[in-house]
């Protein structure tokens, strides 16, 4: 079977969202195909909590302020042109999110309630009290499922892109895409879409580290068939790690509280009650989360504790609760009341600060391939993402690409596609194996390419990997195509760009730290 459209958009999250709303609202006679692998609203957006970084009030903030700290957070790496032009893009892609019905919070003259995060020198985050992403979501498929020229196929999962290679005939030292092979994930039928033109909006990594704030869909697909596609991918090295996770003896689920709640107010304290974070950074706690996490890594490395703990008992909890009521009653599932416990918290894999490489059009290097959000590397996050700096960028490159799309016609499309070749695959899935190499794989990465890297660490983790990429790769030939199989087997490619360009780096930056790196 074979749909043919002219925007496939692979993923349902901000960037997937706001690219097709708006390129449907422009073109009413053009098809815009969504395809994503969970219920439609799954993704790394719904979770998001602290809320959407932009410069608002004049007064105090300024558009300067925040390109500084946005390039303090990356340490460097920056590209600050990019910078500048996000930033500055912010309070008009932000007015089209309320225009589209997204409620943020206000204060009592009517003005946005504007939170503080680590690496902020302003208040300057729009939220929607501790579910501003549930929010934004909830707002954007409203306005998705109101555009006759949008079709969302969730519980479909883009296996593979299709580019020349699938191709006999296209001869060209160009590579192209020309769509994806797709699994309705329901009856198990793998199909083809052909596109005009591709967007891969396909989220984070985090779920290759068994420990994450991420949801389970944050499998790094859209990395690993871009990749396999022979895209660029730039700066995997660049892991953010959250500093604080609910921690959890038994789960692996990380229940996340947000940086707004330090911004609020909190204290980090180790087991002993003492405020450590004032003996790293003049900031405290409310230095960037690459200094937080390392900070927090370094004193569990001196107790041997396995968590440290955030202290909200000084607040005023009234308040606390109006800004954080998620956050309030999921520490009371845990049998925590914040107004008199510590919070036990512990850093956890959260974002990948690299990705897919993108111009400022949000084009790949692949042509006819588009990439936006998590899953990309625009420049403006460099070594370390400031924090509420992701939904901005998410919005402000679904507008690049669409503009860059209303001045670009695509011919039809004329070239034949090969259906999916599933021949030899006979087996069943194996579903001990996969589940027994997602675990070694999580294992490996946690252990070996977690906050603090070594060279040593890093070569082992090369060899292990090696097993269970060839395992994997002998499981994908022999089975039958699964959801499970293929994220696996996304995830072994996403941790050997991590891995690799981990060793590549030879100079700490941001939130990479690698103890051969330290000038002796
Ligand atoms: P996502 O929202 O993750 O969407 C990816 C989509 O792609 C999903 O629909 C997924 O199902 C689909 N998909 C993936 N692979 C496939 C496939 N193979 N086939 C089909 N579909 C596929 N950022 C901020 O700026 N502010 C915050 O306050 C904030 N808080 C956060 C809190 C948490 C707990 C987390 C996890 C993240 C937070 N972030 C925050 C980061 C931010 O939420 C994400 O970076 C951003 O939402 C990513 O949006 P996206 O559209 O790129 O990807
Ligand atoms: C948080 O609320 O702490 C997450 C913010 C972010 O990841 O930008």
């Amino acid at each position: 079977m074979m749909m043919t459209t002219n925007y496939l958009v692979i993923g349902s999250g901000v960037a997937g969202l706001t690219f097709s709303i708006k390129i449907a609202e422009k073109f009413p006679d053009r098809e815009v195909i969504i395809i994503t692998k969970s219920d439609e609203e799954e993704s790394n957006t719904k979770y998001a909590q602290g809320g959407v970084a932009v410069v608002l009030d004049t007064q105090s903030d300024s558009f300067e302020k925040h390109i500084k700290d946005t390039l303090i957070a990356g340490d460097g790496l920056c590209d600050e042109g990019v910078v500048k032009m996000v930033v500055e893009e912010g309070p008009k892609r932000l007015k089209e999110l309320l225009l589209w019905g997204a409620n943020f919070d206000v204060d009592g003259s009517g003005d946005f309630d504007l939170g503080k995060e680590g690496g902020h020198s302003e208040y300057r985050v729009v939220h929607h009290k501790d579910i501003t992403g549930y929010e934004i979501e909830r707002a954007l498929l409203k306005c998705v499922h109101q555009l006759p020229n949008i079709t969302i196929l969730s519980h479909h999962f883009a296996i593979d892109l299709v580019t020349n290679h699938h191709i006999k005939n296209v001869k060209s030292d160009t590579i192209s895409c020309y769509g994806a092979y797709v699994l309705d994930q329901k009856t198990g039928h793998i199909f083809t879409i052909k596109a005009n033109s591709t967007l891969l909006a396909s989220g984070g990594v985090g779920c290759v580290y068994g420990h994450t704030t991420n949801p389970k869909i944050a499998t790094g697909d859209g990395i690993a068939m871009a990749y396999r596609a022979k895209a660029k991918i730039k700066d995997m090295e660049f892991i953010q790690f959250h500093p604080t996770a609910l921690y959890e003896a038994k789960g692996e689920s990380s229940f996340l509280i947000s940086e707004a709640v330090r911004g609020f107010g909190a204290y980090l304290r180790n087991k002993n009650g003492y405020r450590f974070m004032p003996d790293y950074d003049a900031r405290a706690e409310l230095a960037s989360r690459d200094i937080v996490s390392q900070s927090i890594d370094r004193e569990l490395k001196k107790s041997g504790e396995n968590h440290v703990y955030l202290d909200c008992t000084h607040l005023d909890i009234k308040d606390f609760k109006n800004h954080f009521p998620n956050i309030y009653e999921k520490c009371l599932e845990h049998h925590i009341d914040v107004a008199k416990d510590w919070i036990p918290v512990v850093p956890a894999s959260h974002y990948l600060c690299g990705g897919i490489e993108v111009d400022k059009d949000g084009k790949t290097s692949v042509s006819n391939l588009f990439a936006c959000g998590e899953c990309t590397r625009t420049g403006l996050h460099g070594a370390n993402r400031l924090a509420s700096n992701s939904l901005l960028e998410a919005l402000v490159y679904a507008h690049n690409i669409f503009r860059f799309h209303s001045s670009h016609e695509y011919g039809t499309l004329t070239i034949e596609i090969p259906d999916w070749n599933d021949e030899g695959t006979t087996i069943p899935e194996e579903h001990v194996l996969i589940q027994h190499n997602l675990k070694q794989l999580q294992a490996l990465m946690r252990d070996y390419v977690g906050i603090v890297r070594s060279n040593k660490r890093l070569k082992r983790a090369i060899k292990h990997l090696e097993l269970i990429y060839n395992e994997v790769e002998d499981l994908y030939r022999e089975s039958k195509i699964t959801t499970s199989l293929c994220e696996l087997r996304n995830m072994v490619n996403v941790a050997h760009l991590i891995i690799g360009q981990s060793l590549e780096r030879t100079e700490n930056k941001g939130g990479y730290f690698n103890i051969d790196n330290v000038k002796k």
